[in-house]
């Protein structure tokens, strides 16, 4: 039975949205919107009974997925996460002695407990929204544009949402090859043809689109050209919750310099700032199927080019009108069901057919599964596709009849191989990395680390079963937005021949912002974090109070999870004068404690890639972070012997550990400054660009497409 969703959106009539055609315009000032964050999903019970289930059948799926799959049975699994949970141990000891017999019994003793599950999920996630967008009148403004421009709601057809179990399949057999409708854009290479499926079909003739700006002049590389289908639900600067919307904003720039065609296509979110939303051009809309019982849904596309990057916005203020991204699971499911859908059909209509659909985390995880089943007999077909995790603990799980009801996908993806879990959920993410060509992550330590009970989010054994086409790839950040030399939000900018003098001030006038006593022969310690147990804040708060030593100062920015953001206000209060605690989201504020601290807290639980230890390393503040995921793999523990390194680390989730670490790190502040002074220059010194990883993912795609 499809949830309270279904019958909210039964209740809307389809829009119709509005075209805005004004002339676009190239280089606007990057200016992020802050929003909440993903709603944490309820933590799932571990999936073992699962497991095994999965690699005796997985094979059938391997069948249908083109590509190099090389799944293997037994594949090596993550290093040392397992000396951090004695219980966790146990577990995996269990089950590397009889797995199967382990899974059985596990599922033979558990039962769903679905309902409250579902209630946690529903739960408000904590908010997160940056106080100067709210004040942003241009916001306002399209809002009160958008209001104006509603037009009149035609009466819903069907009252779909009570009967999920009809049948999809019917739609398989309409997504036939329909008509052609629109030129390419220069960036698209393939010649146009006609049209592919029905979900396609213009409802109206497209409108006059602006030419899609010419091939940039650095794209000089000589490797073959790729044309790059970016999907996700997140994008700098139009919004951004978190690492994803900087990762989907940089790394097809940098591909852009690889030689690549790149499209990124997300959702046309009501909170994008007006000032981009303004300039996007309309470029055509269609009526298409989702729903098991052929309920359909209006498609807009919305057009934004910068920077050599061509952004394709999908429109329905049905599914997008929030003033999030994401709310909570309830409206999230059908939400990105219907956007993973919609990025296929709006490339099939544009008839722009990349060699690579490049998908990002679970709201995009359905796009593997649709190309491959609902769209195969597109000319999408030819596609390969990518799935990239940024971040497994999210996965878009919800019981099957409702996820059935909502994506239309054929009954046969909702077995145990695919999208199925426990006994009647289906997981999102599970099916998009089941069906895509390639899966990575955002790096080394995290491919191999969620190949193991403790990270891997109960689909460690999926992962190990698909070890074969899973690699990481580690992040870049963006020097043109994260450089000290040029940051406009900087008090004083710097680069690495005047930092030791540039810092300081930036210090000094970061305490006087942030009311803190101005002594530049404090330590300054800055976390810039979502605040949430990922990011091993529970180890902060516990040795807070051992920190604060009367020489040294604590500036927190971050929000989420009510309880952390309590602590850090009590702290504030507590050691007032050396601690601020910035409960909110403010891209400025962030770059200028990257520029004043001396050092950055990144003392995360886990950590796929992590890149505000990259950004504070490019700016020479020095991390100090746990030895875990993306962490491990671009912090160099610092060599008291060796004088070389850059950072301090430690190893297991431990509060004395990070205490230690800090410790270590005082000590050298204070005792060897030179060097230190030494390893904020190594820091700044250090290769953090996009350049060598947007090579790797070129590397793959040639890979997959020779
Ligand atoms: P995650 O994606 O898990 O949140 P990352 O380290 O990959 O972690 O990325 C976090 C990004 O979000 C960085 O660009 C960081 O500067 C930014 N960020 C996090 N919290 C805030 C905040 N409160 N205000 C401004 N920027 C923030
Ligand atoms: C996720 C991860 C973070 C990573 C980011 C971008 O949100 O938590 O570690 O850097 O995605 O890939």
């Amino acid at each position: 039975m499809p949830k309270e969703k279904s019958v909210k959106l039964s209740d809307k009539s389809k829009p119709t949205v509005k075209p805005v055609t004004e002339e676009r315009k190239v280089e606007p000032a990057p200016k992020a919107v802050a929003v909440e964050r993903k709603a944490e999903p309820v933590k799932k019970e571990a999936a073992k009974k699962e497991v095994t289930a999965e690699v005796k059948t997985e094979k059938a799926v391997t069948a249908e997925i083109a590509g190099k799959t090389a799944p293997k049975a037994e594949p090596a699994v993550a290093q040392k996460a397992m000396a951090e949970k004695p219980v966790k141990a146990a577990e995996k000891t269990a089950a590397a002695e009889n797995p199967v017999k382990a899974a059985e019994k596990k599922a033979a003793a558990e039962k769903p407990t679905k309902a409250a599950e579902k209630t946690a999920t529903a739960a408000k996630p904590a908010k997160a929204v940056e106080k100067k967008a709210a004040a942003e009148k241009p916001v306002k403004a399209a809002e009160k544009k958008a209001a104006a421009e509603k037009p009149a709601k035609a009466a819903e057809k069907t009252a779909t949402a009570e009967k999920p179990a009809k049948a999809a399949e019917k739609k398989a057999t309409a997504e036939k090859p329909a008509k052609a409708a629109e030129k390419k854009t220069t960036a698209a290479k393939k010649a146009p043809e006609k049209k592919a499926i029905k979900e396609s079909e213009p409802v109206k003739a497209v409108e006059e689109s602006k030419p899609v700006e010419e091939t940039p002049a650095e794209a000089h590389n000589a490797t073959p050209r790729r044309s790059v289908a970016f999907i996700g639900s997140e994008c700098y600067p139009f919004v951004k919750t978190g690492g994803l919307g900087d990762v989907m904003y940089a790394l097809p720039k940098a591909l852009v310099k690889q030689n690549c065609d790149v499209k990124v296509i997300l959702p046309k979110y009501k909170c994008i700032p007006w000032e981009y939303q303004e300039k996007m051009v309309y470029r055509g809309s269609f009526q298409m199927d989702l729903c098991a019982d052929g309920r359909s849904f209006y498609v807009g596309i919305m057009e934004y080019v910068w920077d050599g990057v061509v952004y394709d916005f999908i429109d329905n203020e049905e599914f997008f009108s929030d003033g999030n991204p994401y709310t909570n699971l309830v409206d999230d499911i059908p939400k990105y069901c219907y956007f993973a859908k919609a990025a296929l059909a709006a490339l099939n209509y544009m008839d722009w057919i990349p060699d690579i659909i490049h998908c990002h985390d679970w709201q995009a995880a359905l796009v593997p599964v649709y190309l491959r089943t609902q769209f195969v007999n597109t000319k999408l077909t030819t596609a390969k596709t990518i799935l990239t995790i940024h971040n497994l603990r999210f996965q878009g799980i919800y019981d099957i009849p409702t996820i059935r009801y909502w994506s239309g996908l054929p009954d046969h993806v909702f077995n145990k191989d695919v999208l199925k879990v426990k006994y009647k959920d289906a997981n999102m993410l599970k099916g998009g990395l089941a069906y895509a060509n390639a899966i990575t992550t955002v790096s080394q330590t995290y491919a191999g680390e969620i190949q193991s009970a403790y990270y891997g989010e109960t689909l460690d054994a999926h992962l190990r079963y698909h070890s074969g086409k899973l690699r990481g790839i580690v992040n870049g950040i963006d020097y043109d937005i994260w450089n000290p030399d040029t940051d406009d939000r900087l008090y004083e900018n710097y680069n690495i021949t005047n930092v030791l003098d540039k810092k300081k001030e930036n210090k000094r006038k970061l305490q006087e912002e942030l009311g803190l006593a101005q002594d530049d022969h404090k330590f300054v310690i800055g976390l810039v974090s979502r605040l949430t147990n990922q990011k091993g804040l529970d180890l902060v708060a516990s040795i807070l109070p051992k920190v604060m030593d009367g020489h040294t100062q604590v500036v927190v920015l971050g929000t989420g999870d009510r309880n952390y953001e309590d602590t850090f206000r009590y702290y504030e209060g507590a050691y007032k004068g050396d601690v601020c605690s910035n409960i909110m989201y403010d891209e400025t504020r962030a770059h200028r404690i990257y520029a004043g601290a001396d050092a950055l807290l990144v003392p995360s639980r886990f950590e796929p890639c992590g890149l505000t230890q990259l950004i504070a390393m490019h700016y020479g503040t020095v991390p100090i972070v746990r030895e875990t995921g993306g962490l491990k793999d671009t912090v160099e523990p610092y060599n008291m012997y060796s004088n070389m390194g850059n950072g301090f680390t430690f190893d297991r989730y431990e509060a004395g550990l990070l205490l230690d670490a800090i410790n270590r790190a005082k000590t050298l502040y204070f005792e060897s400054r030179w060097c230190w002074d030494e390893m904020v220059q190594r820091d700044m010194d250090k290769d953090l660009s996009w350049e060598k990883s947007a090579k790797q993912y070129k590397d793959l795609y040639l890979d997959l497409t020779r």
